[in-house]
């Protein structure tokens, strides 16, 4: 019953873990297009198989109106804690493959990483999770704790299913505190522990112009241009200095806690050498009067992800489009409802839109963001099981990304919600080669089974 036979139990089967992982990163779970529903559902069933071999008395499936939910529960021990894990399933697409160096969905070891997709977002960091609850079941005889587990499919298109199951007040919520392993460290020799995300509004911008496309020689210097009328809109809303300019969103901002903001400041971890390095630039931009870790984790950003319209293909043609589409999103700091913020932007948008267009803004999926207070009991252990592992204090900071149920979580459950991530930052989730730290993943189950450990009473 110890944690040392816990330990040695990862040690042992570690291989075989990975093995797992490479079986699981193989299915190709990319939940924003309707033609992967069925390997949806091969994952949700694989990860099913996985809690009953561990030997979880209660495994089910959940139908959605999207992508499975999968819940597992092991809640034997009256008078323990309970921990509710969460995790996704899904993965962002894999394109453009053509940069990858070995196939997203045949999972590569090069140079101590596995690269696939989903390898740290999050396929291989639930499964670090699921080697950590295997070890105390078998090597521990039994949970040390009560232990509720949800995974979605839909997190990285919005995590709308999962809200609505939050959202029905479901029993199978109630715990003490959440844990999430999806998240990055500093790191590998600097381990932290997340106390913010951000929250996130995803829209379409469409502008349309002429009623077909027009020769541009015939009607150029006369005709609206959609794709033009985007850039300008683009433009207008977030200027060359980074500043967004939507009135009600820069009212709505505060100034952050006085002790995070000297933290910022002093930018102890040498942030802005490092972002330049990862990103493969040679300066920052934005809003720089803010230092780059508050930029990130505190105030609010408006990004392009993609602009369709008109002519790409290689060679000329010469055409006016009649209709634009931009994908745009904003982060939100904590506090803001994206709900809200999305009546701000269709404002802002009529007030900015150029002459000659008609422009519709539509919202696709947004979530809150959150902060978690340092003090308390349950992030106190993951702290400390942090420290175990990495001979290292983990340092509290907040991360730019969303995990749109998060902020739920912590909304209807108010308990500790802990962001215990393995990730690192050049890991590259999301984007080509993204990978995951065979370090890590070992790390990362033995602090996960050293957490599980400290919250016996
Ligand atoms: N694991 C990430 C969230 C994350 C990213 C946390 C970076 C910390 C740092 C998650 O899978 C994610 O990518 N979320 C999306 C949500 C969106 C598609 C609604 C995101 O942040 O873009
Ligand atoms: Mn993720
Ligand atoms: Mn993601």
């Amino acid at each position: 019953m110890t944690t040392k036979a816990v330990q040695a139990y990862l040690q042992e089967h570690h291989d075989r873990f990975l093995a797992e992982l490479t079986d699981w990163l193989k299915i190709p779970s990319v939940s924003t297009s309707a033609e992967y529903a069925g390997e949806m559902r091969r994952a949700a069933a694989w990860v099913q198989e996985k809690f009953e071999s561990i030997g979880f008395p209660v495994v089910e499936i959940m139908p959605t109106a999207g992508h499975p939910l999968v819940y597992a529960e092991w809640t034997a021990h009256p008078g323990q804690p309970t921990l509710l894990i969460y995790g996704h399933y899904d993965v962002q697409p894999a394109e453009p493959l053509e940069a990858w160096l070995s196939p997203p969905f045949d999972p590569a070891i090069r140079d101590g990483n596995i690269y696939a997709r989903g390898s740290v977002d999050d396929k291989g960091q639930v499964m670090l999770v699921l080697a950590a609850l295997e070890a105390w079941s078998r090597a521990g005889c039994g949970m040390p704790i009560n232990v509720k587990v949800i995974l979605e499919g839909e997190e990285e298109t919005g995590g709308e299913s999962i809200a609505a199951w939050v959202r029905s007040g479901t029993d199978r919520l109630r715990a003490d505190a959440v844990l999430i392993c999806d998240t990055h460290m500093i790191g590998e020799k600097q381990p932290s522990l997340i106390t913010g995300l951000r929250g996130i509004l995803y829209t379409e911008i469409t502008a349309y112009g002429a009623a077909r496309d027009l020769h541009s020689g015939s009607y150029g210097g006369v005709a609206p241009n959609p794709i033009h009328a985007l850039c300008l809109l683009i433009s207008r809303l977030k200027g060359e200095d980074g500043v967004i300019r939507i009135p009600e969103l820069a009212a709505e901002l505060r100034p952050a806690p006085a002790d995070e903001k000297e933290f910022w400041n002093s930018d102890p971890l040498k942030l802005e050498e490092a972002l330049c390095r990862e990103m493969g630039v040679e300066t920052l931009v934005g809003e720089d009067k803010y230092p780059p870790l508050e930029r990130i984790g505190a105030r609010p950003t408006l990004e392009v992800h993609g602009i369709r319209g008109g002519f790409t293909d290689p060679g000329i043609k010469t055409v006016i489009p009649a209709e634009a589409t931009a994908k745009v999103s904003l982060r939100l700091p904590a506090g803001l409802k994206p709900e809200e913020v999305f009546t701000w932007l269709e404002k802002a948008v009529r007030h900015c839109s150029p002459a000659g267009h008609r422009i519709e803004v539509t919202r696709l999926n947004g979530g809150e963001g959150l902060v978690v207070s340092p003090e308390n009991p349950f992030i106190r252990a993951a702290a400390e099981a942090i420290e175990t592992t990495y001979g290292e204090k983990p340092v509290f900071m907040r991360e730019g990304g969303s995990i749109p149920v998060a902020a739920l979580f912590d909304q209807v459950l108010q308990v500790p919600v802990i962001l215990m991530g393995f990730g690192l930052p050049d890991d590259g989730p999301h984007g080509p080669n993204e990978k995951l730290s065979l370090a890590q993943f070992k790390k990362g189950m033995a602090t996960v089974a050293d957490f599980l450990g400290r919250l016996r009473q």
